[in-house]
């Protein structure tokens, strides 16, 4: 099952802008199915732990802050091909990279508040699925 499941995190800076509706609309247009949703707002220790991947990198306290800044909405999503295609969907990293139409390239402000997660395997799906979903929320 976790190879047709992605898992997504509207950001701090989506959710402050107002494009919860949009966003989760774009996502539903893309084919995806709503397995399991949250809106929630992440603490130091939290945020910190997500994203400990990237622990030695240069911008890794400036996110963490950004990530804490305010609520976000995390979402489990379902859809063949879902990790591919749901990166596909959000477009790069950097905003002013993300191809015309993508969530990123609508709805982002920079490449820290750049409006969406998206997994990169479905390995990490299913880990960061976990980690903000008990087993009796994402059946
Ligand atoms: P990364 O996993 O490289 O990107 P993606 O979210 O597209 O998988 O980086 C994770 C997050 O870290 C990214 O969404 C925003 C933040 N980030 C920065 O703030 N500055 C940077 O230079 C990079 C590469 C990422």
């Amino acid at each position: 099952m976790a190879t047709n499941r992605t898992f997504t995190m509207i950001k701090p800076d989506a959710v402050a802008n107002g494009y919860i509706g949009a966003i989760l609309n774009d996502i539903i247009a893309g084919g995806f199915k709503i397995v399991a949703m949250k809106y929630t707002q992440l603490t130091t220790e939290s945020a910190g732990n997500f994203y400990a991947i990237h622990k030695e990198r240069p911008f890794y306290k400036d996110l963490v802050n950004f990530m804490t800044s305010g609520p976000i909405v995390a979402v489990i999503l379902e859809k063949d091909n879902a990790v591919e295609d749901f990166r596909t969907l959000i477009g790069a990293t950097d905003p002013t990279k993300a191809e015309a139409g993508t969530i990123r390239n609508k709805y982002a402000q920079s490449i820290e508040a750049n409006a969406v997660h998206g997994s990169d395997s479905d390995e990490n799906a299913e880990i960061e699925g976990n980690f903000f979903f008990s087993q009796f929320e994402r059946f």
